[in-house]
């Protein structure tokens, strides 16, 4: 097959982080410059031409990057432009922000093509091909719902990372989840068949109390449970954590450093912790030029994979996402 490339690329971002997206190009050392930009689109040209390969970098601001094939003025044109595809994906500007309209979940290594549609006529066309840790949704957005007994939209969070990277939990896991008040995450693990630690000193909502046990010592392997460490992080020990954790989880309100600080901490009293995902919280989106010192910390630990997304579901955050 002829190789795809393009002048141009463009990429698929929440409403209000095309410019923390300008900034993370920058900060990542990419001579990309920005070309044209809407809500939610942002394009991009570079001296060299762009290939598939280009499209490997991990900018956390965008929830999907494709080479730039043009912009039409129908549906039926635009699509026409991605005739390699193997999986066509449908995007639009909708509501004030972009959103995911239709397309089946392409697999590892199938070309996707992705139209998105900024208003009823102007249509733009890209191209990527699906690999690990990019979304296999359209722009980037699951369009998950929560359930009803959900405590908090933390279960959108929860549930969105882990399609978007593909993660793979068993009832074998034991996630630590620093920040777990009232309990969202919490909730989604346990549907999930995942028993969970969970460190917070606020109060937990009763939907997740009733699979509670009184002591980490008390737990069984017969159903997922919930072991309440109710104190700050800073004060758990290696005796509240037992043996067996598996994943550490923050969704604590406190700065990125604090929080990396208490993973570091959390992997050495639990060496058998084999991922992390963290919400990092921030006060303003360009904080996302400190990307290269979350990544040291992360790598500092041990993680071998590592990756900053911010999510569909996310406001000033992004998931964090490590793997050994
Ligand atoms: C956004 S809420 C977490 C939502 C939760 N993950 C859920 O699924 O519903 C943030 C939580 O972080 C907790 N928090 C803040 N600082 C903390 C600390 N140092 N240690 C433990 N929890 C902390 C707060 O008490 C609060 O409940």
């Amino acid at each position: 097959m002829k190789a795809i490339d393009s002048e141009y690329l463009f990429a698929l971002t929440n409403p209000g982080s095309e410019k923390a997206l300008k900034l993370e190009v920058e900060t990542s050392g990419l001579d990309w410059r920005l070309s044209y930009q809407r809500r939610g689109f942002v394009t991009f040209k570079s001296d060299q031409p762009f290939s598939l390969e280009s499209l490997e970098t991990n900018l956390g601001c965008a929830r999907r990057l494709c080479l730039s094939l043009g912009k039409s003025t129908t549906r039926e044109e635009a699509e026409a432009r991605a005739r390699e595809a193997k999986v066509m994906h449908h995007a639009r500007y909708a509501e004030r922000k972009m959103q995911g309209v239709q397309g089946e979940p392409p697999e590892i290594g199938q070309l996707v093509g992705t139209v998105v549609e900024l208003s009823p006529d102007e249509f733009w066309t890209g191209i990527h091909r699906h690999a690990p840790f990019v979304s296999p949704d359209p722009a980037g957005d699951a369009g998950i719902e929560m359930p009803a007994d959900s405590p908090s939209r933390a279960w959108l969070k929860l549930e969105e990372a882990t399609r978007f990277f593909d993660l793979k939990f068993t009832s074998r896991d034991i996630v630590v989840e620093l920040g777990c008040a009232p309990g969202g995450v919490v909730l989604a693990l346990l549907n999930r068949g995942v028993s969970v630690i969970g460190v917070d000193p606020a109060k937990m909502a009763d939907v997740v109390m009733a699979s509670a046990i009184t002591a980490r010592d008390a737990a069984t392997t017969d159903r997922p449970w919930f072991f309440h460490s109710r104190k700050p992080a800073a004060l758990t020990s290696k005796r509240d954590l037992g043996q067996g954790v598996t994943w550490f989880m923050s969704d604590m309100n406190q700065s990125p450093e604090v929080v990396l600080k208490e993973c570091a901490r959390f992997c050495k009293m639990a060496p058998s912790i084999r991922g992390v995902l963290i919400t990092l919280k921030l006060t303003d989106l360009m904080q996302v030029a400190e990307k290269a010192s979350w990544f040291a910390a992360l790598k500092a630990i041990g993680f071998t994979t590592v990756r900053l997304q911010q999510l569909s579901v996310h406001h000033k955050e992004f998931a964090l996402l490590g793997i050994r």
